[in-house]
């Protein structure tokens, strides 16, 4: 099955996905949310979302493996060919109501991701790379190719430092003191993979987090990627059951901000 037809139908799915996403953050108050330990949550707007994508691109492609966040925990599939998937990254903030999380699809062959889409529902922001082809946004019917910033100086960065508040994490803190300390402007704005998506299209100058999953990162490093950007190596499909550094920034910052992720 070529990558044209998967490419299009991830593009497909995710609109899908995120028009339900939307539908269940106007009714968020009669989601049963659990809790998945500390500053952990999961709803019933996790699952339905991601049992829809799963559904849809099993149709599709029946010979594709699939790796959802809500579902890892029972993975069994090779990652010869596979579907990479947050159902809602920004789980926090869609459940308060704050309108910064999306859909998050990522395909990888042979460990090397291929696709990655991000979608802003909330927006109608569609973020799309195909691996060689570039990254792009449509909006309202309109698409157009991004690109990281011209960004090439730390004094004037704006960058966002992830961290997941499930427990304290001596190192993040020093990562922001040593960001601070070079001048730099930060946000958590509470998405991985749309902080990275924002980072492609040039309005963050870079985006860090010590610990995130595949799920969370795959397709947002594939945007930077193709929008010109740096991205520092994530660990191949072996690892995919573990959380991972990620670093994802405009080329004119990388070589001042790398070591100051290295003494993390
Ligand atoms: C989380 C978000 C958050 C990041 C966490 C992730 P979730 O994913 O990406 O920004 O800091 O590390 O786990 O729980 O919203 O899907
Ligand atoms: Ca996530
Ligand atoms: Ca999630």
């Amino acid at each position: 099955m070529p990558l044209t037809a998967r490419y299009s139908a991830a593009q497909q799915v995710a609109l899908k996905a995120g028009e339900l996403a939307r539908d269940l953050f106007a009714k968020r108050d009669s989601l049963i949310v659990e809790n998945k330990g500390a500053q952990n949550f999961v709803s019933r707007a996790d699952r339905a979302i991601e049992d829809f994508i799963a559904s849809k691109l099993a149709a599709a492609f029946p010979g594709d493996a699939f790796l959802g966040e809500e579902s890892a925990a029972s993975f069994r599939g090779s990652p010869e060919h596979i579907w990479v998937v947050d159902p809602i990254d920004g789980t926090h903030n869609f459940l308060r109501g704050l309108r910064y999380y999306c859909v998050s699809i990522a395909y990888a062959e042979a460990g090397k991701t291929e696709l990655g889409v991000v979608y802003d529902p909330e927006h109608d922001e569609m973020f799309h790379a195909r691996r060689g082809d570039g990254a792009w946004r449509r909006h309202a019917g309109e698409q157009g190719r991004i690109a990281v910033s011209e960004c090439a100086t730390l004094k004037e960065a704006l960058i966002a430092i992830g961290h997941h508040d499930r427990f304290p994490e001596p190192r993040h803190l020093a990562l922001r003191h040593a960001l601070m300390d070079a001048g730099v402007a930060t946000r958590n704005l509470g998405s991985g993979a749309l902080q990275l998506a924002h980072v492609a299209a040039g309005r963050l100058d870079g985006f860090v987090e010590l610990s995130l999953n595949a799920w969370d990162a795959l397709a947002g490093l594939l945007l930077v990627e193709e929008a010109g950007g740096y991205v520092s190596p994530f660990p191949g499909p072996e690892h995919w059951g573990e959380p991972a550094p990620v670093l994802g920034c405009a080329r004119g910052i990388a070589g001042a901000l790398q070591p100051l992720v290295g003494a993390w």
